[in-house]
């Protein structure tokens, strides 16, 4: 059966349908899903109650997976490739540390020297309502700039931060966070290597501007963050379980509200395709 797109919402986005993921997909089936990732930035493929090895194995077919060696507390034991996204209790009943995972505007591994190219996330439980997933489309939001904001942001970096937004983590995961995960310098806008258009690199994990003091940086920031997140650059996701969803870090950037009763499980597992090497690790000063 040939596969087709179904697009989600006029910014971005799109569902396929006719794809069984518990098959290898045929080279022609990933051509079209391809062309489709590159095209709506956020595809959404329902229904896939896959294993972890099927969701690794179609993952790879976007290129090498990251180990998550950045995030070493979060990923599952036996497969490094698989991010947990969960707020399951540890064994020892304490609260999970990636229940907070994703809940500001970001790109994933942004904080890193090796942002990500996509993501593909599984849902395996939701809550009945709520835990939804906002994507936000960079280039349209980029596009959308005056000619004058445009040159201003051309060659500034941000400094992106590795924490997360919630408090109420384990002083022990803050710590080991941070001392993997240095800040690091991205710029502004970046050059989609495939497509070559230009989009916003912006998000609430960006805390100044190299060069730049916080009190300097935060009213463009603020500007950027909020100009590219607004209605009509989004789509927004309802989970269903046996979701996949996957998505190009280089042109969107998303968010996970986090607005969904908690006594409900909410567990996804996240694969992560590495991206071009990119950045690099800020100076302290200029990190503030
Ligand atoms: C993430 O940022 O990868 C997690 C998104 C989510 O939990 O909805």
């Amino acid at each position: 059966m040939a596969i087709e797109c179904r697009p989600l919402s006029f910014a971005l986005g799109a569902e396929i349908l006719g794809l069984d993921l518990h098959f290898p997909i045929s080279d022609s089936d990933w051509e079209s899903v391809h062309q489709a990732f590159l095209q709506y930035g956020v595809l959404l493929i329902r229904g896939q109650s896959i294993s972890r090895e099927q969701h690794i194995a179609f993952s790879r077919r976007f290129g090498d997976l990251d180990e998550h060696k950045s995030l070493p507390m979060d990923r599952n034991a036996t497969f490094p490739e698989l991010l947990m996204v969960t707020n399951d209790q540890k064994p020892d009943g304490s609260p999970s540390n990636s229940r907070y995972t994703g809940q500001m505007w970001h790109s994933d591994m942004s904080f890193t020297l090796a942002p990500a190219l996509g993501s593909l996330l599984r849902a395996v439980e939701v809550p009945p309502v709520g835990g939804d997933t906002l994507f936000a489309n960079m280039y349209v939001a980029y596009d959308a700039l005056s000619e004058r904001m445009k040159q201003m942001i051309e060659g500034l970096n941000g400094i992106h931060h590795s924490e997360r937004k919630n408090s109420g983590l384990s002083t022990s995961w803050e710590k080991e966070n941070q001392r993997l995960n240095p800040p690091v310098a991205q710029p502004v806008v970046r050059v989609h290597p495939e497509t070559g258009r230009k989009a916003l690199y912006i998000g609430e994990k960006v805390k100044c501007f190299e060069g730049m003091t916080p009190e300097e940086s935060k009213p463009l920031i603020d500007f950027l963050v909020g100009h590219a997140t607004r209605p009509h650059f989004v789509y927004r996701h309802s989970w269903q379980p046996k979701d996949l969803l996957i998505w190009d870090n280089r042109c969107t950037a998303h968010l996970a509200l986090g607005d969904y009763d908690p006594r409900y499980r909410r567990h996804l597992e996240r694969t992560t395709v590495l991206g071009t090497p990119s950045g690099h690790i800020a100076e302290i000063g200029a990190a503030a």
